[in-house]
C-alpha cells in the first residue's frame, strides 16, 4: 500500500478502515476482513469503545504488528496530563500492542491547555509508547497554538473532508506545515453515492462514486479512512488506489463542495 511521510520520520498507509459505530462481532469481523484484504491501517478512538474488538482481530490475523499503522485518539474530556496517560495505557492493553503508531487529540477542548495534553504526549513518545502525535477537529487557529505547544512536530490533521466539505483554507495551511491531512467521513457518510458528476466520473473509468471520491482525496495528498463492514465494500474501496484522475475532473470535483458538514456534535462548542 502507498504510504505518505510523516513529519515525524514515519509512514503512514494512505488508505485505513474508519471503524466508528462499529463494535463487537461486527467491528471484529470487518477489522479482520479488512487485514485479510490488504489494509494495513486502522483508525479507532478511545471513545469508539471497539479497541478491544480490533486487538483481537488483530491478533486473530496474526499480521506481524510491524506491518500495522493504528491510530488511536484521545477524548476531550480526558485531555489533562494524567488522563491522557491513563488512556494511552487502556488503549495499549485493548488493541494488545506496545505502542501506537499515532495518538491524536479527539477534539479541542478550550477548557485544558493545549500544553498540559502536549506534555504527555511527550512523554508516551520518549517511552516509545506511541511514535507520531497529531490532532483532530482543528482549525486553522487551534493549529497555531497547537504548533506553539509542544517541541513534538504535529503530523496530522484528522478533520471532515471529502467532495462536499472542500476545506481550502485548512487545506493550504496545512501543506504549507507539513501536517498531513486524514480525510474522515471521506465517503460523506454515503452522500458520494448520489451525485451525478461522480458517478459520470466513474462510468468512464469503469469504476464507482465512492472510489472517485477516494481518489480525488488522494490525489490532493490526504489519507482517507471510509468506515465499511461489508466485505464487497472494503474490498471495492480499495480500487481507489488505482484510479487516476485528470487535473480537469479533479477540478470539477473541486468544485462541487457544498460546504455541507456531516458531522458536528453538540461538544464542538467546547473549541468555540
Ligand atoms: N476524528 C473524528 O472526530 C471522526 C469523526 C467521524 C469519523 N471519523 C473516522 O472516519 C471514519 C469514516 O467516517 P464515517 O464512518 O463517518 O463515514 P464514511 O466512511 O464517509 O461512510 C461510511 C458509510 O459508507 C458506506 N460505504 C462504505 N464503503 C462503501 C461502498 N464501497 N459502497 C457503498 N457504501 C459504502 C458504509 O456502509 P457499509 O458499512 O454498509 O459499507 C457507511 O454507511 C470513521 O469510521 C472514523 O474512524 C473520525
Amino acid at each position: 500500500m502507498k504510504t505518505i511521510l510523516l513529519k515525524s520520520g514515519y509512514s503512514i498507509p494512505v488508505m485505513g478502515l474508519g471503524t466508528w459505530l462499529m463494535n463487537g462481532r461486527e467491528c471484529f469481523d470487518s477489522v479482520l476482513m479488512a487485514l485479510e484484504n490488504g489494509y494495513r491501517h486502522i483508525d479507532t478512538a478511545n471513545a469508539y469503545e471497539n479497541e478491544d474488538d480490533i486487538g483481537q482481530a488483530i491478533q486473530t490475523s496474526g499480521i506481524n504488528r510491524k506491518e500495522l499503522f493504528l491510530t488511536s485518539k484521545v477524548w476531550y474530556q480526558k485531555l489533562r496530563f494524567k488522563d491522557v496517560i491513563d488512556q494511552c495505557h487502556s488503549s495499549l492493553e485493548k488493541l494488545r500492542t506496545d505502542y501506537l503508531d499515532l495518538l491524536l487529540i479527539h477534539w479541542p477542548n478550550k477548557f485544558i491547555p493545549m500544553n498540559e495534553t502536549f506534555k504527555a504526549f511527550e512523554k508516551l513518545v520518549e517511552e516509545h509508547l506511541v511514535r507520531s502525535i497529531g490532532v483532530s477537529n482543528f482549525t486553522i487557529n487551534h493549529l497555531e497554538e497547537a504548533l506553539k505547544s509542544t517541541v513534538l512536530p504535529i503530523a496530522v490533521n484528522q478533520v471532515e473532508f471529502h467532495p462536499f466539505l472542500f476545506q481550502k483554507e485548512l487545506y493550504q495551511y496545512c501543506k504549507e506545515k507539513q501536517i498531513v491531512i486524514i480525510a474522515y467521513s471521506p465517503l460523506a457518510r454515503g452522500k458520494v453515492f448520489e451525485s451525478d458528476l461522480l458517478q459520470k466520473i466513474g462510468q468512464n473509468k469503469d469504476t464507482g462514486p465512492g472510489q472517485v471520491a477516494l481518489a480525488w482525496l488522494i490525489k490532493k495528498g490526504l489519507v482517507v479512512i471510509p468506515k465499511s463492514s461489508s466485505e464487497e465494500h472494503i474490498i471495492a474501496n480499495l480500487g481507489a488506489l488505482s484510479i487516476t484522475l485528470s487535473d480537469q475532473e479533479s477540478s470539477m470535483i473541486d468544485n462541487i463542495s457544498e460546504n455541507q458538514r456531516f458531522i458536528n456534535p453538540s461538544w464542538s462548542e467546547f473549541d468555540a
